[in-house]
């Protein structure tokens, strides 16, 4: 009897468009390997540990290339730290013992920056382990993309278009909320993209007043009413200050006591800076004696179809993917490179974060045609 090599895959952390592409173009590429076979493990990490499986066969894969969010459910645990029965136990035992029971090949784990982190842990147990990056934030190190990053985009950028009548009508600023966690790509993309008066991201702190004068520079030149992007992350100078100063205490401490105080104080300004756009809405209608309203974009950004380009990555870095494991190439993440894939060691990317340089080109030519950044 032939020797089947099996190929485990889930999918991790939150959700975003185009994970179904690459479930499918890791299935069918894997199965055109006469002894290749897939199982997949049921919502992320928390499948493997307690062997959730569901069988992907050819008509599971059938039809699900245009089908947003995943097939296999996905969830944020930990192989570390995972919720059983109310109880937070450490799986990795559990996880290794389910692989070993199927007598996995390799594990292809699809996912951004907390499962490449998780990868990591389960790689030091031995797992051969491929990923593929996906994440609307586009924040993944060492990859021009990210599998989702396209159609979120998209998303924002006919939401803002949106916006921008009843903004005018209305002689308002309408400030869009915009998701992206840390980093500012969604925001920043999407506010080019839409035209955008301001555009706020956490890599520049912005300062209200400096906001506010560009919102009333616009109106004395006949334009009252304008539109802000602002990516969930974004911070003033003085909260960046405050973040800061938490960040460095919690960097800092030496005792589990003062780790514990500065992970608390760091929860504590997270949790206040959550209403963060209600906020600076307030401070602009202040400043410049236009009404102000916000729109939090939040979860709409990640659902539907998927875009053409985020089908297209999938479907490459996905066949890629099962080539790498065809030549026994472990321990990587199938990254793009302009129209090419490159495999990056999964230790290069697990615990960084790629944000926006401050000189990155897009923010270049936003500011060429007027675009203020709050600074
Ligand atoms: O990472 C994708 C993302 O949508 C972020 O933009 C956002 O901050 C976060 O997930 C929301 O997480 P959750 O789905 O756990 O609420």
């Amino acid at each position: 009897m032939k020797h089947m090599r099996r190929i485990g895959i889930i999918t991790a952390g939150g959700d975003s468009p185009g994970l179904n592409a690459a479930i499918r173009g890791v299935g069918k590429a894997a199965l055109s390997h006469e002894d290749m076979e897939v199982i997949a493990f049921r919502d992320g990490f928390r499948g493997l540990a307690q062997d959730l499986r569901l069988r992907l066969d050819k008509k599971a894969l059938a039809g699900i290339l245009t089908v947003g969010g995943t097939i296999l459910g996905t969830s944020r645990d930990k192989p570390h730290r995972m919720e059983i029965n109310g109880q937070r136990r450490d799986m990795t035992d559990a996880i290794v013992a389910t692989y070993k029971r199927h007598k996995l090949h390799a594990l292809v784990c699809i996912g951004g920056g907390g499962t490449h982190k998780n990868s990591m842990r389960l790689m030091e147990r031995g797992l051969n382990i491929v990923t593929l990056p996906k994440t609307i934030d586009n924040d993944v190190a060492l990859t021009d993309a990210t599998i989702g990053f396209d159609t979120a985009l998209g998303i924002a950028t006919e939401a803002i278009d949106r916006l921008h009548s009843t903004a005018h009508s209305h002689h308002r600023i309408i400030i869009a909320e915009i998701m992206g966690h840390r980093a500012g790509w969604l925001a920043l993309g999407a506010g080019i993209a839409g035209g955008a008066d301001v555009i706020l991201i956490p890599e520049i702190a912005y300062d209200v007043k400096k906001v506010a004068a560009a919102i009333r520079r616009r109106s004395n030149l006949g334009s009252n009413f304008s539109i802000v992007a602002v990516a969930e992350g974004a911070r003033s100078v003085e909260d960046a200050a405050e973040f800061a100063a938490a960040e460095s205490r919690k960097k800092r401490a030496n005792s589990g006591d003062a780790k514990k105080h500065a992970k608390a104080d760091l929860a504590a300004l997270e949790a206040r800076h959550a209403g963060n756009t209600l906020r600076l809405a307030k401070q602009l209608e202040e400043l410049t004696h236009l009404e102000a309203r916000v729109s939090i974009l939040g979860y709409v950004q990640r659902g539907g179809t998927p875009s053409a380009g985020d089908r297209l990555l999938a479907t490459r870095l996905a066949t890629k993917c099962v080539e790498l494991i065809d030549e026994n190439v472990f321990g990587v993440m199938v990254a793009a490179r302009g129209d090419s894939t490159k495999p990056v060691p999964i230790a290069e990317v697990a615990g960084k974060l790629k944000t926006v340089q401050t000189d990155h080109p897009w923010i270049e030519s936003a500011r060429r045609v007027g675009t203020s950044f709050g600074n």
